[in-house]
């Protein structure tokens, strides 16, 4: 038996008790390590069949075959290490395990493993310890000591190496290259990537503690090991330790192009680490980690001990699935953690992830909203495909330049028996809008003014433009609308005017023209300068004569904003089964997508997520009557979901209901479900953790420029205390059921913000009792 055992006396710590090989994704992803530059999942040392080793490096993307989309490789595993042990292969399916714990430390990212293993006359005690390096990017170690339990001697064999015989279920995307020994001390593996042509170096060192030692290197296909002998005394310790490190061709930290070089480079670094210790090492990496927990720590008094754990967890996961080191990367939707969806980028990072940086690391979010900036080019490209002029961004995206990269075939169809088409990176156009939105609220948050004069609005225009070739004239209800899309519910293909669709489009327009106004008054040469590059004074032309005729889905008579054209006509089910169910694909066991599409079934927030990003547009009740509808109607399949709904309920004042959502959401991937993470970690949904604290129940958002805090706690929580940086000002904030206090230093500036329709202006502290608020 296995299961996940979360303390009230250790918030920083994920653990597993109990082994059983069937459910070793949930630990692999969940306490996967990693720096942003490198991201791997925690797979234990010896194999098992059931394992899924995968390690990615963020932004080497490689197309394995001309028919395939790009994705992350799994690069060759350096954590493997095989055990011999009186000629006996070490396993955890034989023998007798116990005191078995796998947990991984969120405050420092180091993972532990320990349990005893008997076998025969054999009984041993394993202790393995490894982080990768927050300081050194490139940097991986392991520690391993094993303590003989018993009065007998054994014979030990260690084999431990690098292993490139891994791939991306079955796609190898690497040519071999070279393998040696070098110094006699450290094994190198040189691999390069066959489509993008990127150069690896894997070096692993290992240093051993035992006596007599033994060696000898061995050297497979795509392997390269060495094998350590020794006689582990009655009651004696032995420990073997393994630094590895990882560089390629396209790191940005040091100029080094040729295998040579790089070669050379990683054991020169090597060797300069020769008179640190394991324990120095993760001391520095530590220090690294603390810097990060210090910048707006959350504090959640509350008995549900779990909720202050989840936060910890999300944000660790942030930390390490986000390339915060090149701008030419962003976060992938299972972040390193995971092959699903190949590494690639989607809306989840502007929706879900990016005010959390927004907010917390603006450094972070200059570089997620740069990324876009590299991407115009292909989204240029993908426009000019389909016929559409300006910027359409990819559904899925990988490096900036690719243009779409969604694959085309996915799931079995379980009544034609045949795959079936994913239709995303061809009509799920909103995500168009969210890039041009993520870019709003990352210079309305921050107040960069360069990055907006000289990127974000040069976006904005761009995705207008996009939306003013993409506006179809109806001429018969003389509005222009927007046909055959897949709004953000996945379940209803090709369906016409989804709302969410419209109306962010009818934003990205309206804000432009707004913008070009703005700029054309404040910043002629800007406005020029802009001019000249896209050609606005047409467009801009073109696009004053559409917006007030794009067709924005009104309310029923009923107050339902409708989904889309046919939604509300569509029939309802009961959802109970599949809404109750761990897994999330359930429903399609029963029907297929063709199927699901006639019926008023919502994968995840739609019209809901509308009424929450742009909470201006709509009335209270309107909201209020939408929730109502929709949530029943909403399976919450997508991870993406539950957030929307904890953070929308907590607005609309349903703070039992919306605590529900949140427990819900925080469990995704923490939660007691041994196969929710097989595939990775659910990137969105960990953003959402932060959001739904800090939005949710923190009540700070970003409306239209404006800075918005009106917090209400859930009966469960006595007290939050969060803090987030605002136009280069800290603000800290603690709140309680009876007040809000404000604090940031008195430095001369003044943050303005609205609370419950009244202005206040943060000079130094402020507090705001609950009447108020
Ligand atoms: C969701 C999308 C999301 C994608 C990646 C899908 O299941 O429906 O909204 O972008 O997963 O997380």
């Amino acid at each position: 038996m296995t299961k996940m055992n979360y303390t009230r006396d250790n918030l920083w710590q994920i653990e597993e008790v109990g082994f059983d090989s069937r459910y070793l994704g949930k630990t692999e992803s969940i306490m996967a390590l990693g720096n942003g530059y490198l991201g791997s999942r925690s797979a234990t040392e010896e194999r098992y069949p059931t394992e899924q080793r995968d390690t990615f490096v963020a932004g080497t993307f490689n197309k394995f075959a001309e028919n395939e989309v790009s994705e992350l490789p799994n690069v060759p595993d350096l954590w493997w290490m095989d055990f011999i042990i009186n000629g006996e292969h070490f396993s955890l399916e034989k023998g007798i395990v116990s005191h078995f714990s796998k947990r991984l430390n969120l405050k420092n990212g180091e993972l532990i493993r320990e349990f005893d293993w008997a076998f025969g006359t054999i009984e041993l005690h394993f202790i393995f310890r490894r982080f990768v390096s927050k300081k050194r990017r490139h940097y991986l170690s392991s520690f391993v000591t094993i303590e003989n339990l018993t009065e007998a001697a054994v014979n030990i064999q260690i084999r431990s190496g690098i292993d490139g015989q891994v791939t991306n279920n079955g796609s190898q995307h690497f040519y071999e290259g070279e393998k040696g020994l070098v110094d006699g001390k450290y094994i190198q593996m040189m691999p390069q990537t066959n489509e993008s042509q990127i150069d690896f170096v894997f070096t692993a060192g290992h240093r051993i503690k035992a006596e007599n030692v033994r060696e000898r290197i061995e050297m497979g296909r795509r392997q390269i090991f060495m094998n350590y002998f020794f006689d582990l005394p009655a009651k004696g310790t032995a420990a073997i330790e393994k630094r590895m490190s990882i560089y390629t061709s396209i790191d940005n930290d040091h100029s080094d192009r040729e295998v040579t070089a790089i070669r050379q480079r990683a054991i020169t670094e090597m060797e300069a680490l020769e008179d640190i210790s394991f324990d120095e090492l993760l001391q520095e990496s530590a220090e690294k980690w603390n810097e990060m927990w210090q910048k707006h720590p959350i504090e959640i008094d509350t008995e549900n001990f779990e909720d202050q754990l989840a936060i910890h967890f999300a944000k660790y996961h942030l930390h390490i699935m986000t390339p915060a080191h090149d701008e030419r990367m962003n976060i992938g939707a299972k972040g390193l953690s995971g092959e699903g969806y190949k590494g690639h980028t989607f809306w989840d990072t502007e929706v879900f992830m990016l005010p959390y940086f927004n907010f917390t690391h603006p450094d972070i979010a200059k570089s997620l909203v740069t990324y876009r900036y590299l991407g115009l080019d292909g989204a240029h490209k993908k426009a000019t495909s389909n016929g559409y002029e300006g910027a359409q961004y990819p559904w899925e995206a990988a490096n900036p330049s690719d243009g779409e990269v969604t694959p085309v075939w996915g799931a079995a169809d379980i009544v034609t028996g045949q795959s079936t088409k994913i239709w995303s990176g061809f009509i799920e156009q909103h995500i168009t809008s969210d890039v041009a939105f993520g870019v709003k609220q990352y210079i309305d948050v921050t107040g960069d003014k360069e990055f907006a004069e000289q990127k974000a609005y040069e976006i904005l225009f761009d995705t207008a433009k996009f939306w003013g070739s993409r506006l179809e004239y109806n001429a018969e209800n003389d509005y222009y609308e927007i046909k055959d899309v897949i709004g953000p519910d996945e379940y209803k293909e090709h369906i016409n005017n989804n709302a969410y669709t419209n109306y962010t489009a009818h934003w990205n327009v309206t804000y432009a023209l707004a913008l070009a106004k703005e700029l054309k008054r404040s910043q002629p040469e800007l406005f020029n300068h802009l001019n000249e590059k896209l050609g606005l004074d047409a467009v801009l032309d073109s696009l004053a004569e559409k917006v007030d005729k794009i067709f924005l889905p009104q309310p029923t008579e009923e107050g339902i904003i409708p989904q889309d054209d046919s939604y509300l006509e569509k029939k309802t089910i009961d959802l109970t089964k599949y809404k109750s169910a761990d897994s999330v694909d359930g429903l399609f066991h029963d029907y297929n997508l063709e199927q699901v599409n006639q019926m008023q079934i919502t994968k995840q927030a739609d019209v809901l997520l509308l009424l929450y990003l742009f909470e201006g547009l709509f009335p209270h009740e309107m909201k209020l009557k939408n929730f109502e509808y929709y949530e029943p109607r909403t399976t919450h399949d997508s991870s993406l979901s539950l957030s929307t709904h904890a953070i929308l309920s907590a607005d609309l004042g349903k703070l039992d209901e919306s605590y529900e959502f949140f427990k819900k959401a925080r469990n995704i991937d923490m939660g007691e479900y041994m196969k929710s993470s097989d595939d990775g970690i659910h990137a969105a949904s960990l953003g959402g953790i932060w959001q739904m604290i800090v939005f949710g129940y923190g009540g700070v958002r970003m409306i239209d420029g404006q800075l918005r805090i009106e917090p209400h706690l859930p009966k469960a929580w006595k007290r939050l205390t969060y803090g987030f940086d605002y136009h280069g000002e800290s603000i800290d904030v603690v709140v309680t059921k009876e007040s809000v206090e404000l604090t940031k230093e008195d430095n001369g500036n003044n943050v303005m913000f609205v609370s419950n329709g009244e202005t206040y202006s943060l000079k130094n502290k402020l507090l705001i009792t609950l009447e108020e608020v």
